[in-house]
């Protein structure tokens, strides 16, 4: 069985950590590929809920090896925060592995991206005030740090002097803020680099040894297609690219290897953040999905704008990510609502849209055109098979099956582990 790639349709939160967990036992590694501790993905096993940002939701499983693959940023002291609150727990992270590729969040992206999103003021992003944006800026730049360059304090010295050359230009000149040193970031780095040394792995070669020895491998996306630094609203997006090519990017697994990707969709549509969002509901509505759904960010803790499902992206995404299926989450939040609009196309100042609008224009300007659905008021979240559905609830799924691009493999129907209805199985 080849890799897997897990990836978001949406705007995040749609329920990625719960899907890798509930491959879990049939899985031999995990790989975190991009994105970093602006993530949060929730577990529930057993009632017991577990918030993951900067690791994979594998390391929740005893016999998967979780790995942060080259293409994460890493905050080293949010990892051995989080690394000490699943310890606490009973969870052994001790089979962790990180890539020596993979880049360093310095406390300076921080500072650069909470004064940029400032200066930004009405066009602000709304950034989770990670350093995502800007530690990325570095890699790309060729100035950032990765997490070899630690081992060796003359070369993190020489890496961290050319950055902060023009670092310190931005943040005195044009940010009014205090100079950093160079010392002060050696200083800061320095306390982990003993723990951080047993983690540290050719992770590229040992997730392929795994491929090779016919071991599974998932690649947990973190953020989503339209917070892509390519494929989403741009520039209301994050800095990497969680769509499925990005995955191969980031953990070092090349296409050809790859069998499954699966793409995690909502019932209905949430963001957080600034952005475009046609199917946003401002009316009472909204805050009903806000509060039956739980939408609060697991990160920030920022309430998420919330919407109707909308097919129009979730096509979007299945082309460009190619999906082989969907796991589609939270039914059971649905349930209740006596009419579920569903937005099948945009209306483009007076022009129908099948399809995404090219232009950013176009797509703040989107209007959804909606089909309407008949709910259901039974509970569903004991359901275990699709017959198990109220036949509305079937119908609902099936409609968005037909408009959506590929076929509803799971659904899920509450939180837990076991709230899911498997049509296909994943794994097959
Ligand atoms: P991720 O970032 O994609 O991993 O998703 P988050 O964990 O940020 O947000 C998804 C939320 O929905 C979490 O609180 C999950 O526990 C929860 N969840 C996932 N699937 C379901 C489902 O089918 N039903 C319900 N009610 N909650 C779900
Ligand atoms: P998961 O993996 C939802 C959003 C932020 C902001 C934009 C850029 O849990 O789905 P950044 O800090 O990345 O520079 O912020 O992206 N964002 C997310 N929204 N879920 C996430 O992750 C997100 N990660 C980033 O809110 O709009
Ligand atoms: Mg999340």
């Amino acid at each position: 069985m080849p890799a897997i790639v897990v990836v978001g349709a949406q705007w995040g939160d749609e329920g990625k950590g719960k899907t890798t967990d509930i491959l879990g036992t049939s899985v031999d590694y995990v790989v975190k590929p991009n994105g970093g501790n602006n993530a949060g993905h929730t577990v529930v096993v057993a009632g017991e809920k577990y918030e993951l940002k900067l690791l994979p939701a594998g390391i929740l499983s005893p016999n998967v090896v979780p790995v942060i693959g080259n293409g994460v940023v890493v905050n080293l002291e949010a990892l051995f925060e989080e690394i000490d609150a699943l310890e606490s727990r009973g969870a052994d992270t001790s089979k962790l592995r990180i890539s020596a590729n993979a880049h360093l969040v310095a406390p300076y992206h921080q500072t650069i991206d909470k004064v940029t999103e400032r200066f930004l003021g009405k066009r602000a992003i709304g950034t989770t005030g990670r350093g995502i944006g800007p530690t990325y800026m570095d890699k790309v730049g060729r100035l950032g740090i990765r997490v070899q360059d630690v081992f060796d304090e003359s070369i993190l010295r020489q890496k961290i002097e050319g950055s902060l050359r023009q670092k310190n230009e931005l943040l005195v000149k044009v940010y009014n803020r205090r100079a950093v040193t160079v010392d002060e970031i050696v200083e800061y780095f320095m306390p982990f680099v003993d723990r951080l040394r047993p983690y540290v792995a050719e992770t590229e070669l040992l997730l392929n040894d795994a491929l090779d020895r016919g071991e599974v491998v998932v690649m947990e996306g973190g953020q989503a297609t339209m917070l892509d630094v390519d494929h989403g609203t741009y520039p209301f997006v994050t800095s990497s690219n969680p769509t499925a090519g990005g995955a191969c990017v980031g953990s070092g697994i090349g296409p050809t290897r790859i069998n499954r990707v699966i793409g995690i969709v909502k019932a209905y549509t949430t963001r957080v953040g600034a952005g475009p969002f046609p199917t946003e509901l401002f009316d009472d509505m909204g805050e009903y999905l806000q509060k039956a759904g739980g939408e609060f960010g697991v990160n920030t803790g920022r309430p998420r704008r919330c919407g109707w499902y909308d097919a129009v992206i979730a096509r979007y995404a299945s082309r460009v990510n190619g999906f082989t299926d969907y796991v589609l989450t939270k039914l059971d939040v649905l349930t209740g609502i006596k009419e579920i609009p569903v937005c099948v196309a945009y209306d483009v100042d007076g022009t129908r849209h099948d399809e995404m609008p090219v232009s950013q224009t176009g797509f703040h300007h989107a209007k959804p055109i909606y089909e309407y659905f008949e709910g259901w008021d039974e509970d569903i979240t004991g359901a275990r098979t699709f017959e198990d559905l109220p036949e509305n609830a079937q119908k609902y799924v099936k409609a968005l099956e037909e408009i959506s691009g590929c076929r509803m493999s799971v659904i899920g129907v509450g939180p837990d582990r076991e709230q899911s209805i498997v049509c296909h199985d994943l794994l097959d």
